[in-house]
Protein backbone atom coordinates (compact mmCIF):
# COMPACT_ATOMS: atom_id res chain seq x y z
CA UNK A 1 0.00 0.00 0.00
CA UNK A 2 1.57 3.31 -1.00
CA UNK A 3 0.23 5.23 1.48
CA UNK A 4 2.16 6.21 4.12
CA UNK A 5 2.27 5.77 7.33
CA UNK A 6 1.95 9.68 8.27
CA UNK A 7 -0.64 10.14 6.55
CA UNK A 8 -2.68 7.25 7.94
CA UNK A 9 -1.94 9.11 11.07
CA UNK A 10 -3.10 11.94 10.12
CA UNK A 11 -5.85 11.14 8.51
CA UNK A 12 -6.86 9.17 11.65
CA UNK A 13 -6.18 12.54 13.66
CA UNK A 14 -8.16 14.31 11.95
CA UNK A 15 -11.35 11.86 11.86
CA UNK A 16 -13.41 12.06 14.77
CA UNK A 17 -14.92 8.55 15.04
CA UNK A 18 -17.94 9.08 16.91
CA UNK A 19 -18.91 12.01 14.89
CA UNK A 20 -18.63 9.35 12.06
CA UNK A 21 -20.13 6.72 13.03
CA UNK A 22 -23.13 9.23 14.42
CA UNK A 23 -23.84 9.75 10.67
CA UNK A 24 -25.13 6.24 10.43
CA UNK A 25 -26.30 5.37 14.00
CA UNK A 26 -27.36 6.93 16.70
CA UNK A 27 -24.92 6.62 19.31
CA UNK A 28 -25.65 7.03 23.40
CA UNK A 29 -23.01 7.63 25.36
CA UNK A 30 -22.08 5.07 28.11
CA UNK A 31 -18.77 6.02 30.14
CA UNK A 32 -16.30 6.01 28.31
CA UNK A 33 -17.72 4.33 25.10
CA UNK A 34 -20.67 5.06 22.98
CA UNK A 35 -23.29 2.17 22.07
CA UNK A 36 -25.82 2.04 19.48
CA UNK A 37 -27.80 -0.64 17.03
CA UNK A 38 -25.43 -2.19 14.82
CA UNK A 39 -25.38 -0.99 11.29
CA UNK A 40 -24.28 -4.41 10.26
CA UNK A 41 -26.86 -6.66 11.32
CA UNK A 42 -30.39 -6.33 12.51
CA UNK A 43 -30.86 -5.84 15.98
CA UNK A 44 -32.84 -4.87 18.70
CA UNK A 45 -30.90 -3.89 21.62
CA UNK A 46 -27.76 -2.53 21.04
CA UNK A 47 -24.34 -4.52 21.03
CA UNK A 48 -22.35 -2.07 18.72
CA UNK A 49 -20.15 -0.37 20.72
CA UNK A 50 -17.20 2.31 19.63
CA UNK A 51 -14.01 2.90 21.68
CA UNK A 52 -13.33 6.92 21.56
CA UNK A 53 -10.28 6.35 22.79
CA UNK A 54 -8.91 3.89 20.07
CA UNK A 55 -10.87 4.80 17.80
CA UNK A 56 -12.11 1.22 17.13
CA UNK A 57 -15.54 -0.09 16.93
CA UNK A 58 -17.07 -3.80 17.13
CA UNK A 59 -20.43 -5.26 17.73
CA UNK A 60 -20.56 -7.92 20.17
CA UNK A 61 -23.54 -9.23 18.14
CA UNK A 62 -22.20 -9.82 14.84
CA UNK A 63 -18.36 -9.73 15.25
CA UNK A 64 -17.66 -6.72 12.79
CA UNK A 65 -15.18 -4.53 14.37
CA UNK A 66 -12.09 -2.46 13.29
CA UNK A 67 -11.35 1.44 13.06
CA UNK A 68 -12.90 4.14 10.92
CA UNK A 69 -11.47 3.07 7.87
CA UNK A 70 -12.83 -0.61 8.38
CA UNK A 71 -16.27 1.32 9.67
CA UNK A 72 -16.11 3.16 6.16
CA UNK A 73 -15.14 0.26 3.78
CA UNK A 74 -18.26 -1.72 5.33
CA UNK A 75 -20.89 0.88 5.54
CA UNK A 76 -20.37 2.01 2.26
CA UNK A 77 -19.29 -0.86 0.51
CA UNK A 78 -16.37 0.56 -0.56
CA UNK A 79 -12.17 -0.61 -0.92
CA UNK A 80 -9.10 0.30 1.03
CA UNK A 81 -8.05 3.66 -0.95
CA UNK A 82 -11.97 4.48 -1.63
CA UNK A 83 -12.35 4.35 2.36
CA UNK A 84 -9.28 6.69 2.40
CA UNK A 85 -10.43 9.02 0.11
CA UNK A 86 -13.78 8.86 1.84
CA UNK A 87 -12.48 9.96 4.93
CA UNK A 88 -9.45 12.08 3.63
CA UNK A 89 -12.19 14.36 1.95
CA UNK A 90 -14.32 14.81 5.17
CA UNK A 91 -11.27 15.72 6.67
CA UNK A 92 -10.19 18.08 4.05
CA UNK A 93 -7.17 16.32 3.41
CA UNK A 94 -5.69 16.22 -0.21
CA UNK A 95 -5.18 12.23 -1.21
CA UNK A 96 -1.75 11.04 -1.30
CA UNK A 97 -0.29 9.65 -4.82
CA UNK A 98 -1.80 6.41 -5.51
CA UNK A 99 1.47 5.05 -6.68
CA UNK A 100 1.09 1.31 -6.24
CA UNK A 101 0.01 -0.84 -9.47
CA UNK A 102 -3.46 -2.17 -8.30
CA UNK A 103 -4.46 1.68 -7.71
CA UNK A 104 -2.87 2.69 -11.32
CA UNK A 105 -4.39 -0.27 -13.54
CA UNK A 106 -7.66 0.53 -11.55
CA UNK A 107 -7.78 4.35 -12.36
CA UNK A 108 -6.30 3.15 -16.05
CA UNK A 109 -9.55 0.37 -16.59
CA UNK A 110 -11.76 2.86 -15.46
CA UNK A 111 -10.61 5.56 -17.76
CA UNK A 112 -10.77 3.23 -20.79
CA UNK A 113 -14.20 1.81 -19.83
CA UNK A 114 -15.16 5.82 -19.94
CA UNK A 115 -13.94 5.95 -23.67
CA UNK A 116 -15.87 2.71 -24.50
CA UNK A 117 -19.04 3.79 -23.10
CA UNK A 118 -18.45 6.92 -25.48
CA UNK A 119 -17.32 5.22 -28.46
CA UNK A 120 -20.61 2.74 -27.99
CA UNK A 121 -23.28 5.85 -27.03
CA UNK A 122 -21.67 7.30 -30.50
CA UNK A 123 -21.76 3.89 -32.52
CA UNK A 124 -25.26 4.17 -31.46
CA UNK A 125 -25.66 6.91 -34.18
CA UNK A 126 -24.18 5.82 -37.01
CA UNK A 127 -24.94 4.13 -40.11
CA UNK A 128 -23.90 0.85 -38.21
CA UNK A 129 -26.00 1.68 -35.30
CA UNK A 130 -29.75 1.75 -37.01
CA UNK A 131 -30.60 -1.77 -36.16
CA UNK A 132 -29.85 -1.30 -32.64
CA UNK A 133 -32.23 2.48 -32.76
CA UNK A 134 -34.47 0.28 -33.95
CA UNK A 135 -34.51 -2.23 -31.69
CA UNK A 136 -34.60 -0.02 -28.77
CA UNK A 137 -37.05 2.25 -29.94
CA UNK A 138 -39.06 -1.05 -30.58
CA UNK A 139 -38.51 -1.89 -26.79
CA UNK A 140 -40.09 1.96 -26.17
CA UNK A 141 -37.16 3.47 -24.69
CA UNK A 142 -36.88 7.54 -25.75
CA UNK A 143 -33.74 9.00 -26.58
CA UNK A 144 -33.64 10.99 -23.13
CA UNK A 145 -33.58 7.49 -21.80
CA UNK A 146 -30.85 6.17 -23.85
CA UNK A 147 -28.92 9.11 -23.18
CA UNK A 148 -29.79 9.00 -19.26
CA UNK A 149 -28.44 5.32 -19.56
CA UNK A 150 -25.98 6.18 -21.61
CA UNK A 151 -26.78 3.56 -23.83
CA UNK A 152 -25.13 2.25 -26.68
CA UNK A 153 -24.04 -0.33 -29.78
CA UNK A 154 -20.99 -2.39 -29.97
CA UNK A 155 -20.46 -2.65 -33.71
CA UNK A 156 -19.98 -6.03 -35.15
CA UNK A 157 -16.86 -7.77 -36.25
CA UNK A 158 -14.39 -8.60 -33.97
CA UNK A 159 -12.19 -6.01 -33.77
CA UNK A 160 -13.49 -2.82 -34.29
CA UNK A 161 -13.79 -1.51 -30.20
CA UNK A 162 -9.97 -3.37 -29.51
CA UNK A 163 -8.62 -1.18 -32.83
CA UNK A 164 -10.37 1.89 -31.78
CA UNK A 165 -9.24 1.82 -28.09
CA UNK A 166 -5.63 1.28 -29.47
CA UNK A 167 -5.94 4.11 -31.00
CA UNK A 168 -6.67 5.76 -28.05
CA UNK A 169 -3.59 4.68 -26.26
CA UNK A 170 -4.79 1.42 -24.42
CA UNK A 171 -2.53 -1.92 -24.26
CA UNK A 172 -4.22 -4.98 -25.13
CA UNK A 173 -3.37 -6.30 -21.42
CA UNK A 174 -5.15 -3.21 -20.45
CA UNK A 175 -8.17 -4.26 -22.19
CA UNK A 176 -8.14 -8.31 -21.47
CA UNK A 177 -8.08 -6.74 -17.55
CA UNK A 178 -10.78 -4.88 -18.28
CA UNK A 179 -13.07 -7.37 -19.77
CA UNK A 180 -13.55 -5.45 -22.72
CA UNK A 181 -11.33 -7.78 -25.29
CA UNK A 182 -11.09 -11.79 -24.87
CA UNK A 183 -8.43 -13.94 -25.48
CA UNK A 184 -9.35 -16.79 -28.52
CA UNK A 185 -8.47 -20.43 -28.41
CA UNK A 186 -5.82 -19.44 -31.30
CA UNK A 187 -4.05 -16.47 -28.34
CA UNK A 188 -5.53 -13.86 -30.47
CA UNK A 189 -7.57 -11.06 -28.89
CA UNK A 190 -11.30 -10.15 -30.03
CA UNK A 191 -14.12 -7.62 -29.24
CA UNK A 192 -16.34 -9.48 -26.01
CA UNK A 193 -19.14 -7.56 -27.28
CA UNK A 194 -20.08 -6.87 -30.82
CA UNK A 195 -23.01 -6.56 -32.34
CA UNK A 196 -25.03 -5.75 -29.33
CA UNK A 197 -27.16 -3.40 -27.52
CA UNK A 198 -24.59 -2.10 -24.80
CA UNK A 199 -25.73 -0.91 -21.09
CA UNK A 200 -23.11 0.41 -19.53
CA UNK A 201 -22.88 -0.52 -15.29
CA UNK A 202 -21.83 2.78 -13.49
CA UNK A 203 -20.80 2.88 -9.53
CA UNK A 204 -22.26 5.50 -6.78
CA UNK A 205 -19.55 7.32 -8.11
CA UNK A 206 -20.11 7.67 -11.89
CA UNK A 207 -17.67 5.38 -12.60
CA UNK A 208 -18.38 2.66 -15.97
CA UNK A 209 -17.60 0.04 -14.31
CA UNK A 210 -18.81 -2.75 -16.40
CA UNK A 211 -21.18 -3.19 -19.11
CA UNK A 212 -24.16 -5.46 -20.11
CA UNK A 213 -24.74 -6.20 -23.59
CA UNK A 214 -27.98 -7.64 -25.30
CA UNK A 215 -27.67 -9.16 -28.79
CA UNK A 216 -30.75 -7.48 -30.94
CA UNK A 217 -31.71 -11.30 -33.10
CA UNK A 218 -32.69 -14.46 -31.96
CA UNK A 219 -29.63 -15.41 -32.98
CA UNK A 220 -25.74 -14.75 -31.68
CA UNK A 221 -25.17 -16.76 -28.36
CA UNK A 222 -26.56 -15.39 -25.05
CA UNK A 223 -29.28 -13.29 -24.63
CA UNK A 224 -27.38 -10.99 -22.92
CA UNK A 225 -23.03 -10.75 -22.09
CA UNK A 226 -22.32 -9.10 -18.99
CA UNK A 227 -18.69 -8.23 -18.18
CA UNK A 228 -16.83 -10.64 -15.79
CA UNK A 229 -15.76 -9.35 -12.85
CA UNK A 230 -12.81 -7.03 -12.87
CA UNK A 231 -10.27 -5.31 -10.99
CA UNK A 232 -13.20 -2.19 -10.60
CA UNK A 233 -16.07 -4.69 -10.76
CA UNK A 234 -17.64 -7.31 -8.46
CA UNK A 235 -20.73 -7.96 -10.41
CA UNK A 236 -22.49 -9.21 -6.48
CA UNK A 237 -21.45 -5.99 -4.80
CA UNK A 238 -22.98 -3.78 -7.70
CA UNK A 239 -26.46 -3.07 -8.55
CA UNK A 240 -27.97 -1.49 -11.94
CA UNK A 241 -29.06 2.16 -12.02
CA UNK A 242 -28.14 2.27 -8.19
CA UNK A 243 -26.52 5.49 -9.08
CA UNK A 244 -29.84 6.74 -10.11
CA UNK A 245 -32.15 5.52 -7.25
CA UNK A 246 -29.97 6.57 -4.79
CA UNK A 247 -30.50 10.19 -5.63
CA UNK A 248 -34.09 9.72 -5.87
CA UNK A 249 -36.69 11.45 -2.74
CA UNK A 250 -37.96 8.32 -2.25
CA UNK A 251 -36.85 5.56 0.13
CA UNK A 252 -39.04 2.65 -1.35
CA UNK A 253 -36.76 0.89 -3.48
CA UNK A 254 -37.96 -1.66 -6.50
CA UNK A 255 -35.85 -4.67 -7.36
CA UNK A 256 -36.46 -6.18 -10.52
CA UNK A 257 -34.84 -8.65 -12.40
CA UNK A 258 -33.17 -6.94 -15.73
CA UNK A 259 -31.99 -4.02 -17.11
CA UNK A 260 -34.69 -3.22 -19.44
CA UNK A 261 -37.20 -3.70 -16.36
CA UNK A 262 -35.24 -1.09 -14.41
CA UNK A 263 -34.66 1.44 -17.46
CA UNK A 264 -38.88 0.63 -18.25
CA UNK A 265 -39.36 1.41 -14.56
CA UNK A 266 -37.14 4.86 -14.70
CA UNK A 267 -38.31 6.13 -17.85
CA UNK A 268 -42.24 5.84 -16.39
CA UNK A 269 -41.48 8.07 -13.36
CA UNK A 270 -40.21 5.25 -10.53
CA UNK A 271 -36.73 6.28 -10.27
CA UNK A 272 -35.58 3.89 -7.56
CA UNK A 273 -35.80 0.82 -9.78
CA UNK A 274 -32.66 -1.38 -9.52
CA UNK A 275 -31.82 -4.72 -10.57
CA UNK A 276 -28.88 -7.62 -10.49
CA UNK A 277 -26.14 -7.30 -12.97
CA UNK A 278 -26.71 -10.94 -14.38
CA UNK A 279 -26.66 -13.12 -11.72
CA UNK A 280 -29.50 -13.88 -8.70
CA UNK A 281 -29.62 -11.25 -5.80
CA UNK A 282 -26.77 -11.70 -3.80
CA UNK A 283 -26.73 -11.43 0.35
CA UNK A 284 -24.31 -8.51 -0.50
CA UNK A 285 -26.15 -6.51 -2.64
CA UNK A 286 -28.79 -7.27 -0.44
CA UNK A 287 -26.67 -5.46 2.60
CA UNK A 288 -25.84 -2.56 -0.36
CA UNK A 289 -29.53 -1.75 -0.77
CA UNK A 290 -30.39 -1.36 2.96
CA UNK A 291 -27.68 1.56 3.32
CA UNK A 292 -30.65 3.11 1.09
CA UNK A 293 -33.49 1.82 0.87
CA UNK A 294 -36.30 1.69 3.64
CA UNK A 295 -38.49 -0.58 2.07
CA UNK A 296 -37.89 -3.05 -0.90
CA UNK A 297 -40.32 -3.80 -3.53
CA UNK A 298 -39.68 -6.90 -5.04
CA UNK A 299 -40.89 -7.15 -8.96
CA UNK A 300 -39.82 -9.88 -10.59
CA UNK A 301 -41.12 -11.67 -13.54
CA UNK A 302 -44.42 -13.53 -13.33
CA UNK A 303 -43.01 -16.41 -14.59
CA UNK A 304 -42.00 -19.51 -12.22
CA UNK A 305 -38.47 -18.23 -12.51
CA UNK A 306 -39.26 -15.22 -11.26
CA UNK A 307 -41.58 -16.61 -8.55
CA UNK A 308 -38.43 -18.62 -7.51
CA UNK A 309 -35.68 -15.91 -7.69
CA UNK A 310 -38.50 -14.08 -4.94
CA UNK A 311 -38.68 -16.55 -2.54
CA UNK A 312 -34.70 -16.94 -2.68
CA UNK A 313 -34.69 -13.29 -2.20
CA UNK A 314 -37.21 -13.03 0.64
CA UNK A 315 -35.05 -15.61 2.06
CA UNK A 316 -32.07 -13.30 1.56
CA UNK A 317 -33.74 -10.23 3.06
CA UNK A 318 -34.87 -11.67 6.08
CA UNK A 319 -32.16 -10.06 8.44
CA UNK A 320 -31.87 -6.82 6.91
CA UNK A 321 -33.46 -3.61 8.32
CA UNK A 322 -36.06 -3.22 5.63
CA UNK A 323 -39.47 -3.79 5.30
CA UNK A 324 -39.82 -6.30 2.39
CA UNK A 325 -42.88 -6.14 -0.06
CA UNK A 326 -43.84 -8.02 -3.07
CA UNK A 327 -45.62 -6.70 -5.96
CA UNK A 328 -46.93 -9.68 -8.61
CA UNK A 329 -47.75 -7.95 -11.85
CA UNK A 330 -50.51 -9.86 -13.69
CA UNK A 331 -51.42 -10.10 -17.27
CA UNK A 332 -47.77 -8.99 -18.58
CA UNK A 333 -44.47 -11.10 -17.95
CA UNK A 334 -42.42 -8.66 -15.99
CA UNK A 335 -42.91 -4.94 -15.00
CA UNK A 336 -41.48 -3.70 -18.17
CA UNK A 337 -44.04 -5.28 -20.76
CA UNK A 338 -46.77 -4.32 -17.56
CA UNK A 339 -46.05 -0.55 -17.94
CA UNK A 340 -46.01 -0.85 -21.90
CA UNK A 341 -49.75 -2.38 -21.62
CA UNK A 342 -51.40 -0.45 -18.58
CA UNK A 343 -49.50 2.36 -18.03
CA UNK A 344 -47.50 3.91 -15.08
CA UNK A 345 -50.53 4.77 -13.14
CA UNK A 346 -51.96 0.77 -12.92
CA UNK A 347 -48.13 0.02 -11.89
CA UNK A 348 -48.01 2.65 -9.20
CA UNK A 349 -51.46 1.09 -7.80
CA UNK A 350 -50.21 -2.32 -7.72
CA UNK A 351 -47.14 -0.61 -5.91
CA UNK A 352 -48.59 1.15 -3.49
CA UNK A 353 -50.93 -2.47 -2.82
CA UNK A 354 -48.39 -4.55 -3.14
CA UNK A 355 -48.48 -7.32 -0.27
CA UNK A 356 -45.67 -7.68 2.58
CA UNK A 357 -43.40 -10.33 2.59
CA UNK A 358 -45.42 -12.87 4.79
CA UNK A 359 -48.70 -12.45 3.22
CA UNK A 360 -47.29 -13.74 0.08
CA UNK A 361 -45.81 -16.22 1.86
CA UNK A 362 -48.89 -17.14 3.42
CA UNK A 363 -50.81 -16.86 0.18
CA UNK A 364 -48.17 -20.16 -1.72
CA UNK A 365 -48.64 -21.50 1.29
CA UNK A 366 -52.27 -21.76 1.47
CA UNK A 367 -52.57 -22.85 -2.47
CA UNK A 368 -50.79 -25.70 -1.69
CA UNK A 369 -53.89 -27.41 1.06
CA UNK A 370 -57.44 -27.98 0.14
CA UNK A 371 -58.44 -26.25 3.49
CA UNK A 372 -61.79 -28.30 3.21
CA UNK A 373 -60.11 -31.01 4.36
CA UNK A 374 -58.37 -31.50 7.95
CA UNK A 375 -55.42 -32.91 6.57
CA UNK A 376 -54.59 -29.63 4.66
CA UNK A 377 -55.40 -27.50 7.34
CA UNK A 378 -53.06 -29.58 9.71
CA UNK A 379 -50.59 -29.28 6.48
CA UNK A 380 -51.32 -25.71 5.95
CA UNK A 381 -51.12 -24.97 9.96
CA UNK A 382 -47.64 -26.08 10.27
CA UNK A 383 -46.77 -24.52 7.07
CA UNK A 384 -47.63 -20.97 8.38
CA UNK A 385 -45.99 -21.70 11.64
CA UNK A 386 -43.12 -21.94 10.31
CA UNK A 387 -43.62 -19.35 8.39
CA UNK A 388 -44.51 -16.69 10.80
CA UNK A 389 -41.75 -17.96 13.07
CA UNK A 390 -39.12 -16.81 10.92
CA UNK A 391 -39.63 -13.36 11.16
CA UNK A 392 -42.77 -11.41 12.60
CA UNK A 393 -43.09 -8.86 15.76
CA UNK A 394 -45.47 -9.98 18.41
CA UNK A 395 -48.34 -8.02 17.36
CA UNK A 396 -48.20 -8.99 13.76
CA UNK A 397 -47.87 -12.51 15.32
CA UNK A 398 -51.25 -12.03 17.13
CA UNK A 399 -52.94 -10.75 14.15
CA UNK A 400 -51.86 -13.62 11.65
CA UNK A 401 -52.73 -16.12 14.37
CA UNK A 402 -55.91 -14.89 15.07
CA UNK A 403 -56.32 -14.98 11.08
CA UNK A 404 -54.61 -18.69 10.41
CA UNK A 405 -56.85 -19.68 13.60
CA UNK A 406 -60.10 -18.74 11.46
CA UNK A 407 -58.77 -20.60 7.97
CA UNK A 408 -57.75 -23.58 9.60
CA UNK A 409 -60.56 -24.22 12.51
CA UNK A 410 -58.08 -24.25 15.70
CA UNK A 411 -58.63 -21.93 18.49
CA UNK A 412 -56.29 -18.36 18.17
CA UNK A 413 -54.53 -19.69 21.44
CA UNK A 414 -53.54 -23.04 20.13
CA UNK A 415 -51.89 -21.24 17.15
CA UNK A 416 -50.18 -18.94 19.03
CA UNK A 417 -48.77 -21.49 21.76
CA UNK A 418 -47.90 -23.74 18.62
CA UNK A 419 -46.22 -19.97 17.58
CA UNK A 420 -44.22 -19.16 20.29
CA UNK A 421 -42.70 -22.59 20.78
CA UNK A 422 -41.29 -22.46 17.55
CA UNK A 423 -39.95 -19.05 18.08
CA UNK A 424 -38.11 -19.96 21.04
CA UNK A 425 -36.89 -23.03 19.51
CA UNK A 426 -35.54 -20.67 17.06
CA UNK A 427 -33.98 -18.11 18.97
CA UNK A 428 -32.22 -21.36 20.74
CA UNK A 429 -31.09 -22.11 17.33
CA UNK A 430 -30.07 -18.90 16.25
CA UNK A 431 -28.65 -18.12 19.46
CA UNK A 432 -26.24 -21.43 18.86
CA UNK A 433 -25.26 -20.62 15.96
CA UNK A 434 -24.04 -17.04 16.29
CA UNK A 435 -22.43 -18.08 18.96
CA UNK A 436 -20.62 -20.92 17.37
CA UNK A 437 -19.75 -18.56 14.75
CA UNK A 438 -18.21 -16.15 16.68
CA UNK A 439 -16.38 -18.60 18.35
CA UNK A 440 -14.84 -19.87 15.08
CA UNK A 441 -14.68 -17.35 13.50
CA UNK A 442 -12.07 -15.69 16.39
CA UNK A 443 -10.17 -18.16 17.91
CA UNK A 444 -10.57 -21.25 16.51
CA UNK A 445 -10.79 -20.00 12.76
CA UNK A 446 -7.45 -21.23 12.29
CA UNK A 447 -6.73 -23.81 15.05
CA UNK A 448 -7.28 -27.46 13.47
CA UNK A 449 -6.99 -29.48 16.52
CA UNK A 450 -8.35 -32.54 18.28
CA UNK A 451 -10.57 -32.52 21.31
CA UNK A 452 -7.90 -34.46 23.53
CA UNK A 453 -4.89 -32.44 25.62
CA UNK A 454 -2.95 -31.66 22.91
CA UNK A 455 -5.79 -29.65 21.26
CA UNK A 456 -6.80 -27.69 24.37
CA UNK A 457 -3.64 -26.93 24.88
CA UNK A 458 -2.90 -25.74 21.44
CA UNK A 459 -6.04 -24.19 21.18
CA UNK A 460 -4.89 -22.29 25.18
CA UNK A 461 -2.13 -21.39 22.97
CA UNK A 462 -3.64 -19.93 20.17
CA UNK A 463 -5.75 -17.82 22.42
CA UNK A 464 -2.44 -16.61 24.56
CA UNK A 465 -1.09 -15.38 20.82
CA UNK A 466 -4.20 -13.46 20.32
CA UNK A 467 -4.31 -11.73 23.81
CA UNK A 468 -0.46 -11.36 23.64
CA UNK A 469 -1.23 -9.34 19.79
CA UNK A 470 -3.51 -6.82 21.74
CA UNK A 471 -2.08 -6.29 24.73
CA UNK A 472 1.07 -5.25 22.29
CA UNK A 473 -1.40 -2.74 20.29
CA UNK A 474 -2.95 -1.58 23.30
CA UNK A 475 0.51 -1.16 24.99
CA UNK A 476 3.38 -0.96 22.60
CA UNK A 477 5.63 -0.80 25.44
CA UNK A 478 5.02 -5.10 25.46
CA UNK A 479 5.79 -5.52 22.21
CA UNK A 480 9.19 -5.50 23.21
CA UNK A 481 8.77 -7.87 26.52
CA UNK A 482 7.20 -10.35 23.78
CA UNK A 483 9.55 -9.73 21.06
CA UNK A 484 12.22 -11.02 23.78
CA UNK A 485 10.97 -13.80 24.33
CA UNK A 486 9.16 -15.27 21.65
CA UNK A 487 9.23 -15.31 17.76
CA UNK A 488 6.70 -14.83 15.29
CA UNK A 489 7.40 -18.53 13.91
CA UNK A 490 6.90 -20.27 17.20
CA UNK A 491 3.20 -18.89 16.84
CA UNK A 492 0.75 -21.87 15.94
CA UNK A 493 -2.13 -19.29 14.50
CA UNK A 494 -1.27 -17.95 10.94
CA UNK A 495 -3.05 -14.45 11.04
CA UNK A 496 -1.63 -13.94 14.48
CA UNK A 497 2.00 -14.59 13.31
CA UNK A 498 1.12 -12.11 10.14
CA UNK A 499 0.07 -9.43 12.88
CA UNK A 500 3.39 -10.21 14.97
CA UNK A 501 5.63 -9.78 12.20
CA UNK A 502 3.69 -6.67 11.11
CA UNK A 503 3.88 -5.27 14.68
CA UNK A 504 7.76 -5.82 14.73
CA UNK A 505 8.26 -4.60 11.34
CA UNK A 506 6.52 -1.06 12.33
CA UNK A 507 8.38 -0.91 15.88
CA UNK A 508 11.32 -1.48 13.96
CA UNK A 509 10.51 1.51 11.47
CA UNK A 510 9.56 3.88 14.76
CA UNK A 511 5.91 3.58 13.54
CA UNK A 512 3.08 4.28 15.67
CA UNK A 513 1.47 1.07 16.56
CA UNK A 514 -2.23 1.70 16.26
CA UNK A 515 -5.02 -0.09 15.08
CA UNK A 516 -5.88 2.53 11.97
CA UNK A 517 -2.21 2.06 10.89
CA UNK A 518 -2.89 -1.96 10.43
CA UNK A 519 -5.86 -1.76 8.72
CA UNK A 520 -4.47 -1.57 5.54
CA UNK A 521 -2.19 -4.26 5.47
CA UNK A 522 -3.93 -7.36 7.19
CA UNK A 523 -6.93 -8.83 5.90
CA UNK A 524 -10.43 -7.60 7.01
CA UNK A 525 -10.51 -10.76 9.37
CA UNK A 526 -7.65 -10.22 11.18
CA UNK A 527 -8.74 -6.58 11.95
CA UNK A 528 -12.16 -7.43 13.27
CA UNK A 529 -10.61 -10.59 15.19
CA UNK A 530 -8.47 -7.83 17.20
CA UNK A 531 -10.87 -5.35 17.31
CA UNK A 532 -12.84 -8.36 19.08
CA UNK A 533 -10.03 -9.06 21.56
CA UNK A 534 -9.12 -5.24 22.30
CA UNK A 535 -13.03 -4.66 22.79
CA UNK A 536 -13.28 -7.70 25.14
CA UNK A 537 -10.50 -6.49 27.21
CA UNK A 538 -11.49 -2.54 27.38
CA UNK A 539 -12.57 -3.06 30.91
CA UNK A 540 -9.46 -4.72 32.53
CA UNK A 541 -6.55 -3.87 30.16
CA UNK A 542 -3.28 -6.14 29.89
CA UNK A 543 -0.65 -6.15 32.97
CA UNK A 544 2.56 -7.04 32.94
CA UNK A 545 1.73 -10.27 34.82
CA UNK A 546 -1.25 -11.07 32.03
CA UNK A 547 1.66 -10.97 29.67
CA UNK A 548 4.04 -13.17 31.85
CA UNK A 549 1.13 -15.47 31.64
CA UNK A 550 0.27 -15.49 27.96
CA UNK A 551 4.61 -15.67 27.56
CA UNK A 552 4.87 -18.73 29.68
CA UNK A 553 1.63 -20.93 28.02
CA UNK A 554 3.71 -20.18 24.52
CA UNK A 555 6.97 -21.30 25.66
CA UNK A 556 5.82 -24.51 27.45
CA UNK A 557 4.04 -25.79 24.66
CA UNK A 558 4.47 -27.33 21.33
CA UNK A 559 1.38 -28.57 19.94
CA UNK A 560 1.74 -31.71 18.92
CA UNK A 561 -0.76 -32.38 16.41
CA UNK A 562 -2.34 -29.90 14.47
CA UNK A 563 -5.31 -31.38 11.86
CA UNK A 564 -8.12 -32.91 12.41
CA UNK A 565 -11.33 -31.73 13.78
CA UNK A 566 -12.20 -28.44 14.93
CA UNK A 567 -13.74 -28.15 18.48
CA UNK A 568 -17.57 -27.59 18.75
CA UNK A 569 -18.83 -24.62 19.49
CA UNK A 570 -20.03 -26.31 23.09
CA UNK A 571 -16.34 -27.41 23.63
CA UNK A 572 -14.82 -23.83 22.99
CA UNK A 573 -17.29 -21.85 25.00
CA UNK A 574 -16.71 -24.00 28.13
CA UNK A 575 -13.35 -23.75 27.40
CA UNK A 576 -12.96 -19.90 27.11
CA UNK A 577 -15.83 -19.84 30.32
CA UNK A 578 -12.75 -21.75 32.45
CA UNK A 579 -10.03 -19.55 31.39
CA UNK A 580 -12.14 -16.66 32.49
CA UNK A 581 -13.03 -17.97 35.75
CA UNK A 582 -9.46 -18.71 35.69
CA UNK A 583 -8.37 -15.11 35.73
CA UNK A 584 -10.72 -13.48 37.85
P1 LIG B 1 -34.60 -11.66 -18.61
O1 LIG B 1 -34.44 -12.63 -19.72
O2 LIG B 1 -35.86 -11.66 -17.84
O3 LIG B 1 -34.20 -10.22 -19.09
O4 LIG B 1 -33.37 -11.88 -17.64
P2 LIG B 1 -35.00 -8.89 -19.35
O5 LIG B 1 -34.27 -7.74 -18.78
O6 LIG B 1 -36.45 -9.04 -19.08
O7 LIG B 1 -34.70 -8.86 -20.85
P3 LIG B 1 -35.56 -8.44 -22.05
O8 LIG B 1 -36.69 -7.66 -21.51
O9 LIG B 1 -35.96 -9.73 -22.72
O10 LIG B 1 -34.56 -7.66 -22.83
C1 LIG B 1 -33.23 -11.08 -16.51
C2 LIG B 1 -31.81 -10.66 -16.36
O11 LIG B 1 -30.97 -11.80 -16.28
C3 LIG B 1 -29.73 -11.55 -16.90
C4 LIG B 1 -29.78 -10.11 -17.37
O12 LIG B 1 -29.21 -9.28 -16.38
C5 LIG B 1 -31.25 -9.85 -17.51
O13 LIG B 1 -31.54 -8.47 -17.44
N1 LIG B 1 -29.50 -12.44 -18.05
C6 LIG B 1 -30.53 -12.99 -18.75
C7 LIG B 1 -28.21 -12.71 -18.42
O14 LIG B 1 -27.27 -12.22 -17.80
N2 LIG B 1 -27.96 -13.50 -19.50
C8 LIG B 1 -28.98 -14.04 -20.24
O15 LIG B 1 -28.70 -14.74 -21.23
C9 LIG B 1 -30.28 -13.79 -19.84
MN1 LIG C 1 -37.60 -10.32 -17.98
Amino acid sequence: MAISQDYLQELSQRTDIIELVSGYVQLRRRGRTYTGLCPFHSEKTASFVVYPENSSFYCFGCGAGGDAITFVRKINNLDYIEAVRFLASRAGMPMPDERDDAGKIKRRILEMNKDTARFFAAQLNTDEGRQARGYLRGRALSDATIRHFGLGYSPDGYYTTREYLKKLGYTEEEMLAGGIIKRGQRGGTYDFFHGRVMFPIIDLRGNVIAFGGRRMGEEGGPKYLNSGDTPVFKKSRNMFALNFAKKSKSRRYILCEGYMDAIALHQAGFDTAVAPLGTAFTPEQARLLSNYADELVLSYDSDEAGQKATRRAIGLLANEPMKVSILTVQGAKDPDEFIKKYGPDRFRMLLDGCSNAIEYELARAKAKYDLTKPDGQVGYLKDAIGILAGRITPTERDVYAGRIAEETNVEKKAVLTQLESQVRARDRKAKREREKELMQEGIASQIKVPYTQGGQKALGVAFAEQQLMAAAIREPQMLEKIAQRVTPEQFIAPEMAEVYRLLLQKHAQGDAIELSQLSGELPESTIALLSRILAQNYDVGFTEQDVDLYLERLEDSVPKSLEAAQMSGEQLEDYLKKLREKRR
